[in-house]
């Protein structure tokens, strides 16, 4: 699943022996791991799923006030190192962020409403978004899947911020360049799209699909070809430090337009 999740759920040796043996006798037009994304699968798995912490986080609830600290952490240095005045740490919070695949709202929560003005909720699932809905500094609340999300259609932003966690596994690679690509008509001038992940560790260096949420764990490469595909740079990434060593790498990725 796109949550914190065990290294030995998936990309392990098992998974790469799996992976070798299909590559051996696949043809040319094998199936990408995205391919097998299935959102029906993927909505019934995550409407059934408790809407709780614990829930989103896939039983590693733990991890939530590291995770958030580092968040913050690496928002500062953003902010801090910005040239644009509306940004940076001085004026106070942010006017506007959006929290993408926000769950029940833990980020909007525990970071994004205390940095910014107004935070938007984009989340499929209504059962998690009732959660976090009417609390002080959430504004619109959008219950569709990122793919089917088309911001500058609604006449949305700008945004200071888009968040984006744990949750573009659930788009295929072309739809997650379609939707990163459409995002910078509603990002504010200096902006920043935060795309914040585990990283696969599969030993041939391949996605990972996951059939428990129908999801993929891409790799480091992956993520950074798919951004330059959506016409977007990497200006500062950092691993998440203090996460338990059995669960995979999670990187932070802030993104500009080229
Ligand atoms: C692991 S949870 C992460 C939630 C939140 N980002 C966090 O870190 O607490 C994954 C979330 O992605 C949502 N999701 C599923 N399919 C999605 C899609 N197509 N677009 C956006 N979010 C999706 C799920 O409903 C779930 O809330």
């Amino acid at each position: 699943m796109p949550s914190p999740k065990r290294k030995s759920e998936a990309g392990t040796d098992n998974e790469a022996k799996k992976q070798r043996t299909t590559t051996a006798t696949a043809t040319m037009t094998a199936p990408t791991p995205d391919s097998h994304i299935d959102p029906e699968l993927a909505i019934k798995y995550w409407s059934s799923t408790e809407a709780s912490v614990n829930g989103v986080l896939g039983g590693f609830p733990q991890v939530s006030r590291i995770d958030l600290q580092g968040s913050s952490n690496f928002l500062a240095k953003l902010r801090k190192q910005s040239p644009h005045t509306h940004l940076q740490p001085k004026q106070g919070k942010l006017k506007s962020a959006v929290d993408c695949g926000a769950g029940i709202g833990r980020i909007t929560e525990g970071l994004l409403s205390s940095i910014a003005e107004t935070v938007d909720v984009v989340e499929p699932v209504q059962a998690f978004t009732d959660v976090i809905k009417g609390k002080a500094g959430v504004g619109e609340i959008y219950n569709v899947g990122l793919e089917n999300w088309f911001p500058a259609r609604e006449g949305l932003g700008p945004y200071d911020l888009i968040w984006n966690q744990w949750c573009v596994g659930q788009l295929t690679d072309a739809q997650l360049v379609a939707y990163l690509a459409r995002l910078p008509a509603v990002l504010s001038q200096g902006g920043w799209i935060v795309v914040k992940e585990n990283l696969s560790n599969n030993h041939d260096g391949q996605d990972v699909y996951d059939e428990t949420d129908s999801s993929v764990t891409r790799t480091d490469d992956k993520f950074r070809r798919l951004f330059g595909e959506a016409g977007l740079r990497v200006v500062s990434t950092e691993v998440q430090r203090g996460m338990p060593k059995d669960l995979y790498p999670v990187r932070a990725y802030a993104l500009q337009p080229k």
